[in-house]
Formats: structure tokens, sequence, C-alpha cells
């Protein structure tokens, strides 16, 4: 046997195949040692090895392979370079002093108690998106108001920094402080697991599942009776029919479920499952099976109040700004800017723009570097903290009189897994100097508007990462407008109670004793970005947005059938809770 042989036969009994061209370029000792700690690795190439070299990601090696395997196929090689990249950039090793003083680094908290006031109104699901494209047109542009705007005074004075007294009304409630550490099985499985008996607790509360029976008692039935179960969604496949069969695992063992394609109503909602969640269902059971009744998500209680605030004041939501990149929309970014300076606009446009007291920005600030393949040809500003820079130097031209928000997205100069830390000052200064500007973490919760007599607004912030897999993988998200409807994305993600219920749709720090991307907290507002898409709905008392971008459409994007809307700002009444959307282009 020779060495080569050697070597391929050592990785083998470890689990590992080695490609060929590793072979020729030789392969280390010490490398054994590495794979050891990586259990889910299945191949060894050069990208790996270089990978596993770096000693600095948290891999998800299957997931990788995935991209791999597509990439080899001659399907989609852009994808696995992005997420070779994504892995390379991202890291273990952060100094938590990089957190700012202005985010009051709250608790890596848990939540006390989530469930919410059970007294008021019940809310319909609603969404606005006529109500938008109706606002849009009755918007005037407002390229067509600044050629009006000389010729008159304003009536509302743009209030002079000298007489702001900023009132600090945002708390932060929720932003992760992530304390790396060496990563071992227990840490995963804790982790599962505290996702998995949050659910089933909210699970075991519904009226529909007050009889549930452990999956191993089911299987030692012998009768057919009607049984409830709660479990995780471990597999999803169809039967040669065309039936869907699922297989549900709770801690005693794994059964499948059976959904006849007859059964249309139900069919459709199996339809939604993705794996990894946890659902609850009821059915009939028949040998070691279960013949599908109904299925129970967690989702929001119907009674989530809508709550009104007390004083007209208005909240804007921005995203994906993008600066840096050549197709940074500069000139309606601007106009925006003189907007909320009340510079332009028709009157009650200006009059909005005063009474603007909160601006949400949820991720991708800048453009970052490297962030996909071939992104160097699409930017203007090469280096990161020049972007950061150019970035601070517009939003200080923001009245400080606004309090800002803001936590990154994938573009941003933090490592990718979630929750994403706060931006690192050493690339950022000059935005922490900012006394109107509060740092979250990606995702996080802040309550606004908080007085002696209201509670304020939870409003959960989330780049939306994740929601790429959903568009993908999710038929009715699919056919029912996609990259254009993130408000169903936002719904199905409200009704799992997680930010990314399949473990393959975002990478994720496992740093926590909870799971960082359960929804807890039920928020009175759900921001997203990362879409370039602007969309606004309601769900259950829960306003979810997400914000436009200011970047025209990239190589990328146009590759994966993005099709951006930009230059959008939706904007809330808080004391009406009424929606309405500006478009700056
Ligand atoms: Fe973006
Ligand atoms: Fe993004």
């Amino acid at each position: 046997m020779t060495d080569q042989e050697k070597m391929i036969e050592e990785f083998f009994n470890r689990g590992v195949l080695i490609n060929p061209d590793l072979l020729d370029k030789g392969i280390k000792n010490s490398l054994f040692e590495k794979i050891s700690s990586e259990a889910d690795i299945m191949v060894l190439n050069n990208d790996y090895v270089d990978l596993i070299t770096q000693s600095k990601s948290l891999v998800d090696w299957y997931d990788l392979d995935h991209y791999r395997v597509n990439a080899e196929k001659d399907r989609d090689d852009d994808l696995y370079q992005t997420q070779l990249l994504h892995f390379q950039k991202s890291t273990l090793s952060i100094d938590s002093s990089n957190i700012p003083p202005s985010s009051n680094t709250s608790s890596s908290s848990s939540f006390s108690s989530s469930l919410i006031n059970q007294n008021s109104n019940i809310h319909q699901e609603q969404h606005f998106s006529s109500l938008e494209t109706e606002l849009e047109e009755n918007t005037s542009s407002f390229s067509t108001n600044i050629s009006n705007i000389d010729s008159h005074s304003s009536i509302f004075t743009p209030q002079s920094d000298q007489n702001l007294q900023l009132i600090t009304s945002v708390t932060i409630v929720i932003s992760y402080e992530n304390k790396p550490h060496k990563y071992n099985v227990e840490d995963f499985t804790h982790f599962f697991n505290s996702r998995y008996k949050y659910l089933e607790n909210i699970l075991r509360n519904r009226q529909e599942l007050q009889n549930v029976t452990s999956i191993n008692r089911v299987l030692a039935k012998k009768e057919k009776e009607e049984v409830s179960i709660i479990g995780l969604v471990d597999d999803i496949g169809e039967t040669k029919n065309g039936n869907l069969i699922i297989t549900l695992e709770d801690l005693t063992g794994k059964i499948k479920v059976v959904i006849g394609k007859s059964k249309k109503e139900l069919f459709s909602a199996a339809k939604e499952l993705v794996v990894d969640e946890v659902i609850g269902i009821t059915g009939v059971c028949g040998d070691k099976i279960i013949f599908l009744q109904n299925i129970i998500w967690p989702d929001i209680p119907n009674d989530h109040e809508l709550k009104k605030g007390e004083n007209e004041e208005y909240i804007i939501f921005l995203s994906d700004i993008h600066v840096g990149s050549k197709l940074f929309l500069k000139e309606e970014f601007e106009k925006f800017i003189r907007w909320i300076n009340s510079e332009v606009g028709n009157e009650t446009q200006r009059e909005i723009a005063q009474k603007v007291k909160y601006i949400i920005i949820a991720g991708d600030l800048v453009d970052g570097v490297g962030i996909y393949p071939s992104q160097e040809e699409e930017l203007e500003i090469n280096d990161i903290k020049e972007q950061y820079a150019e970035f601070t130097r517009l939003i200080k031209k923001i009245p400080s009189s606004k309090n800002i928000i803001m936590c990154p997205g994938n573009h941003d100069m933090v490592y990718l897994a979630e929750p994403q830390p706060v931006f690192y000052q050493e690339f950022a200064p000059d935005l922490f100097s900012l006394p109107n500007i509060t740092l979250v973490t990606n995702p996080a919760i802040v309550n606004i508007g908080k007085t002696k007599t209201f509670s304020g607004f939870d409003i959960l912030l989330y780049h939306g990462y994740s929601f790429d897999y959903y568009v993908a993988n999710v038929e009715s998200i699919r056919i029912g407008g996609g990259y254009h409807r993130s408000d169903l994305i936002m719904k199905f993600l409200l009704k799992r109670r997680h930010l990314a219920p399949s473990f393959r749709s975002t990478p994720y720090f496992p740093a926590h004793t909870e799971d960082p991307l359960l929804i807890k907290k039920i928020p009175d507002f759900f921001i997203t970005g990362h879409i370039h898409y602007s969309s606004v709905a309601n769900y259950r008392g829960v306003t979810m947005i997400s914000g436009s971008c200011w970047q025209g459409k990239t190589g990328f994007q146009e590759k994966l059938g993005h099709e951006p809307e930009p230059a959008r700002v939706p904007l809330v009444n808080l004391k009406t809770r009424e929606i309405k959307v500006l478009r700056f282009g």
C-alpha cells in the first residue's frame, strides 16, 4: 500500500473522503487532529483545508458541502464561493470591549415572560401592499416637489441643534454579547434542546394539544386511536402516490406522519412545513404511523393587542444603505436627508419629517468588501473604514433630535453567525461618537417611546439573512411573490416563533444557553431588511415592515433573480399606527 493509499484509508476510517486535488498537494499530519474536532465534515478538499487551518470559523460543513456539490454539478459556483468567503471572513474571536458604551450593553438575556396583554382587540391579518401603492401614488415623488421648495418658506422651521433636547426614549431590551469558548457537543445539544423545550412549552398550552403523548408511547399503541404529539420535523418526503410523509421526532423517538393529497387544505398547510421546525399535530395512529388531522404552530396569540401611542410621533424604517457600492443611490439618499431636515416635500410631508422621532436601520449600512464574488468591480470605495466614514458623514446630516437605532447585516464588518455583534468600533469610530445613535446586535429588541403611563413599543430588529432559504424552499412564499412579499416570510417566522426555524437557513453562534433566534417576546414591530424590497403588513397585532434599499441592482442579484425596489421609506404614525411609504426615487 502506498503512502497516499494509507492516507486515504486513514481519513476514510474517520468518515472523510479526500479530494484528489489534495493528494497532489500533500496532507500534513496535523490535519488529523483538526479533523477530529470537525465532527460533521464528510469531504476534504483544498478549500476546506484552508478553512480548517484558519481555525477561527464555526463551519456548518453539511451546509457548505451542499453548495460545493451544486458547484461541482456546474450549477452554482457563485453561491459556493460566497459561502466559502463568509466562513473565511467570519471569526469566533471577539473582543467584547468593542461593544460601545452607548449600546448600554444589555443583557445577553433571557426573557422573563413573553406572553402579553390578554385583554384587548383581536386584530386580523392585514396586508398593506395595496395601501402602499395608493400611498405612493398620493405621495408625490419628491423630485417634483423640489422645484417648489425654494419658492416658499417652510411653515415648519427646522429645529436648530442648540434647541434640541434629546429625550432618550430608547431602551435596549435584548442585545446579545457573544462570549466565544471552546465548543463541545453539549453546547449544541443544550442549544437545540432549549429551542425544542421552549416551543414545546408554548404548544402544550394550546387547547388542541391538551392530551399530548410522547412518540414512544404512540409507537407502542396497538389500537387505532386519536393522538396528539409535539415534535421536531426531522424529514419531509413524498410517497409514490404523491402524498406527503413527514418524520417527527421528540426526545423519546421518531414517527412517520402521513398527509393524503385528497385533503386539500391540510395538504397545503403541510406543504408549508420545513425541516427542524417544532410543531404539534393531532391525528389517528396506525401501525407505527399517524394519519394527520391537524397541524398546530406555536404562533402569536390571536388576541395580541395592536398598541397605540399617546403622542403623534413617527418612526421610519431604512435598511440596506450599501454605502461604498458604485450602485449606492447617492442622489436619492441625499433627497431623503433633505426631507428628514424638512427641506423638501409638500407641507404634510415636511410636517411628518418634523415629527419623526425614531429611525431604524436594519443592517447592511455599507456594501462591505469581499462579500460576494467579483464585488470589487462594483465598489466605489474599496476600504471598509472609508465606507463607514462615508456612511457616518451622511448619517450626521440627520437632525440629532432623531433617535437612530441600527443593527448589522451580512454586508457589515462583523461575522456572519447570528446573533451578529454590534459594529466594531475600530472600523467605524465616528459612528460611535454620535450621541443619538443606538447600536444593537442582529437580532435585537429595543423599546421606544416608554413613558410613565405607556409601556412603549417593542421593536424586533432582524436583518433577514435567513429569508433567502424560505423563498427558495417554501412553495407558498415563492408562488405568493417570493422576494416581493417579505411579509409572507415574516408571518411564516412569527408563526414558528423563530427567526430561522431550519438550521440550514442561517449560520448561528451557539455561545448562548438559550437559542437567541427564538421569538420569545412578541414585538409590536418586526423590522427586517436584506431583500431590498419594501413590504408592510400586520399580523395579529404585530406590524411587519421590511425596509427597502439604497442600491441599484447588482450583478449578483441579477444572477439570483432579485428585483430590488429602492429608495422607499415606510413610516408609521405611532398614535394611530397608520402606515405610509414615501418614495424618493
Ligand atoms: Fe443588503
Ligand atoms: Fe443583506
